[in-house]
């Protein structure tokens, strides 16, 4: 595989108008407009303002009077991807979903109906459920005095009712925390006065009609540990800026300076970077044959024919071969959704990709109460046969900060090499930080967009 090109080759900026340069050749959308196999709309709108180019401060990411602060004033306010529908698909279903000193039990009362509640007893404050655990109850019996508790949270039973005749079920049945669905996700807001969750999504709604999400389910998930702050984890798959020296493999057949970024809002953020074409770096032409190779296609057999791109090849094998593995007809689907780096993130840790051979899902929160540490969930999902009903979902797999993604079982040879590329900055990134004697990091105005448009969206909450 060819490695040429020009990462050390000397360059310096050259001015402008702030946040109107863009990569120059081909842009993301005109890569997937030239498919010319109708890609939804929704890809190839383009939403970019620019937002100021002030350096963002690195105690945001280390100081422990600014985590305290987010604790306070943003986590308990903000929608929160808490689970997915399958991982509590039957009545009686728990799952506690942690994040910093919150906890909360997410449970489904009926087939269709999901409550949450604060995860700590009236009583005397015990946790109902250990933090980060799942299981099947008929009722919520606290483990320390043994009250116990309806599905729907209502009081049920007291020991030694006699010495309570102070307290009723209205007064001390469980805590209901706000929780609503969407796309087969689960989420809860803990602010009792909290905007709807569909208005909080954005675009995503609308987006995502093209891709329902509660009609996949989950493969495999996998919980690993970080060595940095969540903040910093999260904005570590927020551009394609770093694929140039952190991926170098993926240069050949990836878009990275001509990937395209989006904001929606306050909450939705977008970037969209292309398979199958190669990144602008490349110094020596490829022809579509070569990019066929270096996507893999020489082992499969793939040839380019007349006119065809390395695209078309590519999207009708990806088509075919996990329409078959699936058991679905994927041929409704563009090049662009079949192959596509494609990736929204709504404020303030939740990621989702719309894509069929790129199907994730992220979620970043901190570990605990350590503003140096963070928990990142990965998520595979998978879409489901027509009528299927979602399989019950894999518990998490769980590996610590030393240990690859490689060693998962189930995890895709290539990406679990990726995912380790981008954790094993984390370390140095954040060592880096505290060393610095600089105020802050210095963002690229386009392609850094979306990590300043959360730092905006959090100050919201921060000076509220
Ligand atoms: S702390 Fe829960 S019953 Fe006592
Ligand atoms: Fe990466």
């Amino acid at each position: 595989m060819s490695t040429e090109y020009d990462f050390l080759e000397g360059k310096l900026p050259t001015g402008g108008v702030p946040g109107e340069a863009r990569c120059p050749g081909p842009s993301t959308r005109d890569i997937i407009l030239d498919d010319k196999d109708g890609v939804p709309e929704a890809i190839v709108t383009e939403a970019y303002e620019f937002l100021g180019d002030e350096d963002i401060p690195f105690d945001r990411y280390t100081s422990q009077e600014f985590f305290d602060l987010e604790m306070e004033k943003m986590w308990p306010k903000v929608w929160q991807f808490a689970c997915r529908e399958e991982q509590i698909p039957d009545v009686g279903d728990t799952i506690t979903y942690d994040v910093g000193r919150y906890s909360t039990i997410i449970v489904r009362i009926a087939p269709d109906k999901i409550k949450a509640f604060v995860n700590s007893c009236p009583h005397r404050g015990m946790q109902l459920r250990p933090s980060e655990s799942f299981t099947c109850l008929k009722q919520f019996r606290c483990p320390f005095h043994g009250f116990t508790w309806e599905l729907d949270g209502t009081l049920k039973n007291v020991p030694c009712e006699w010495d309570f005749p102070h307290i009723s079920p209205e007064s001390h049945g469980l805590d209901e925390v706000k929780s609503a669905r969407w796309g087969g996700f689960v989420f809860i807001n803990m602010d009792p006065d909290a905007k709807p969750l569909e208005d909080y999504l954005e675009v995503l709604p609308d987006h995502f009609k093209n891709w329902p999400l509660d009609q996949r389910f989950t493969t495999l998930h996998i919980q690993k540990t970080l060595p940095s702050n969540w903040k910093l984890a999260q904005e570590a798959f927020l551009e394609a800026y770093h694929v140039l020296a952190t991926h170098p493999q993926g240069v050949p057949t990836a878009g990275d300076a001509n990937a395209q970024y989006d904001v929606f809002g306050d909450n939705v953020t977008r970037f969209v970077h292309t398979i199958g074409y190669p990144s602008p770096h490349m110094k020596k032409p490829m022809t579509q044959q070569d990019i066929l190779s270096a996507l893999g296609g020489d082992d499969l057999g793939l040839k380019i024919e007349g006119d065809q791109t390395a695209r078309d090849v590519w999207g009708a094998y990806l088509r075919k071969s996990l329409g078959e593995q699936f058991g679905i007809d994927l041929s409704k689907y563009s090049n662009s959704e079949m192959m596509d780096s494609i990736e929204y993130h709504c404020f303030p840790n939740f990621f989702m990709f719309p894509g069929i051979s790129l199907p994730m899902v992220y979620r970043f929160r901190p570990n605990g109460e350590d503003v140096n540490s963070s928990i990142f969930d990965l998520i595979f999902l998978q879409p489901l046969k027509e009528g299927e009903k979602a399989p019950q979902a894999p518990q998490p797999h769980v590996i610590d900060i030393e240990t690859s993604f490689t060693k998962v079982p189930g995890m895709r040879a290539g990406l679990d090499f990726i995912y380790d590329q981008d954790t094993w900055n984390l370390d140095m990134q954040t060592k880096g930080i505290k060393a610095s004697r600089k105020k802050g990091q210095t963002l690229g105005n386009y392609q850094e967009i979306r990590t300043r448009r959360i730092h905006m969206t959090l100050d919201k909450y921060l000076s509220a």
